[in-house]
């Protein structure tokens, strides 16, 4: 493949040199799409094939991907939707069924809007999981010795991805001020950043993974707003990448209703946002291992919708290139679940179904929040919250190390947390994950964790 637009376009001064260097061959692909078309007998593809009648007792005269017969015991599926490898980019067709879920959770009805929005954004490409699409991007955007800018509270594998294999330097900055997001924090993060290399690039997570924090309208409005303007300031592209996970969890009518990705792809300015979703959390299907990285394109940046198209067809097969030499291609066994959910079921059925588990864990989500307000405890205080799995307790930093805390916690009371303590994060707390904690024993986990603050 040649590439003619990418190099032209603010993207390619963000990408690493691995992003630069990186394609997908023709190989095997290129020969195997030719002899389809083109051959009598092919001899391209590297999976076996047979008259099923050759290697199951009673089989059909059909030419199928050989297959053990006990694999239909566990399936209802073809066995072609569970046998065969997932094309490297992941199945055409959820590919262009999950750019259709994009577009539906833009909660969009003005035409003219959606169709800027099909316009803009790459065909999502399927990782495996979110976890391998955050890995992908960092390793398409980042070299070692690099820096990311995230903020202080974040998914504690971030660290293991960014720093750890990827080499990079994560430059932290205070999520809240005043229990408000601090956006003054992050814009000083970027201007700081912006004196050492020649891109931004920024991971964001809402709802948040450990505290299940959500811009209110005003914030998500500050935050943009924030990133326009230090943009405009640094005049250097700035890639944000919004790790959707939770993306359906929200519980509060005064926080953004959807990803923030939709907001930044709206602007003019060179400010790229990379939607990170998937399965996992959103179709509740955690070990199905399906995610989707969707990139927001300008338009401006191009002549023409032909151009567009070519550039989206250049950091696809970039894409493609990394799938294929890291994971190969995602799992086909779920996709091919998750086709059929959409098809069969239908995206306003898979809402309604998933409502009833959202509503779940809003219920769980007040009630903690109130039984911990009425311990009136000065020594923790709760991170703003209004969405995701948890919530997080901070504790007075004085008085407890967060992991002494959890181990009190569990040897006296019972009660399992997860402790974070990053003292030079200023961070000292337990993250309480409420999303596997029956209402029914929520009062009950808030007072052993009261006694424990009492006697520790
Ligand atoms: C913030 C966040 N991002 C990503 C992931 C990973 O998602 P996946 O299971 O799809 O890899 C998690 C899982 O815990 C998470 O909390």
């Amino acid at each position: 493949m040649e590439f003619n637009i990418i190099d032209k376009t603010p993207l390619w001064n963000t990408l690493s040199e691995l992003g630069k260097r990186i394609f997908l061959p023709d190989g095997i692909f290129y020969w195997s799409g030719r002899a389809k078309k083109e051959a009598e007998i092919i001899g391209t593809i590297g999976s076996a094939f047979g008259y099923e009648r050759d290697f199951i007792d009673g089989g059909s005269d059909e030419w199928l991907p050989c297959y053990l017969k006990t694999i239909k015991e566990y399936s209802s599926l073809d066995v072609r939707s569970i046998v065969p490898y997932a094309s490297i980019g992941g199945l055409s067709d959820i590919r262009e069924i999950w750019k259709k879920w994009i577009v539906k959770k833009s909660g969009y009805d003005d035409k003219k809007k959606i169709e800027l929005l099909e316009k803009s954004i790459t065909k999502p490409i399927v990782t495996q999981g979110i976890t391998n699409g955050i890995f992908l991007c960092c390793a398409f955007l980042l070299n070692p010795g690099e820096i990311i800018i995230s903020p202080n509270k974040r998914w504690g594998n971030y660290d293991n991805i960014i720093t750890k294999f990827l080499g990079v330097n994560i430059k932290s900055f205070d999520f809240f001020k005043d229990q408000k997001l601090n956006v003054q924090g992050l814009k000083e993060a970027i201007k700081e950043v912006a004196n050492k290399q020649d891109k931004i690039i920024v991971i964001l997570n809402f709802p948040n993974n450990p505290t299940g924090y959500v811009p209110t309208k005003t914030e998500g409005r500050e935050l943009v707003d924030a990133l326009k303007e230090t943009q405009k300031d640094i005049n250097k592209p700035i890639v944000v990448l919004a790790d959707d996970a939770y993306e359906p969890y929200v519980y509060s009518d005064e926080v953004i209703e959807k990803s923030i990705f939709y907001d930044l792809i709206e602007l003019d300015e060179d400010i790229i946002p990379i939607k990170l979703d998937g399965i996992s959390k959103e179709l509740l299907a955690y070990g199905g291992r399906i995610g989707f990285v969707t990139i927001g394109l300008k338009p401006k940046w191009v002549g023409s919708e032909e151009d567009l198209d070519t550039l989206k067809a250049e950091i696809n097969n970039k894409l493609e290139g990394i799938n294929r030499s890291t994971i190969s291609n995602a799992n086909h066994f779920y996709q091919a679940v998750t086709q059929k959910m959409f098809e069969e079921v239908g995206m306003d059925n898979i809402l309604k179904e998933r409502e009833k588990i959202r509503a779940l864990l809003q219920s769980r989500y007040k009630k903690i929040n109130k039984e911990l307000e009425n311990l009136g405890n000065p020594d923790i205080s709760v991170d703003p919250n209004a969405g995701g799995f948890f919530l997080f307790v901070n504790l007075n930093p004085n008085k407890m190390k967060a992991s002494e805390f959890a181990d009190h916690l569990l040897k006296k009371y019972k009660v399992g947390v997860i402790p974070i303590e990053k003292p030079q994060n200023n961070i000292n707390g337990i993250r309480i994950a409420y999303c596997s904690i029956d209402i029914e024993k929520i009062p009950e986990i808030v007072r052993r964790i009261s006694s424990a603050l009492n006697d520790f």
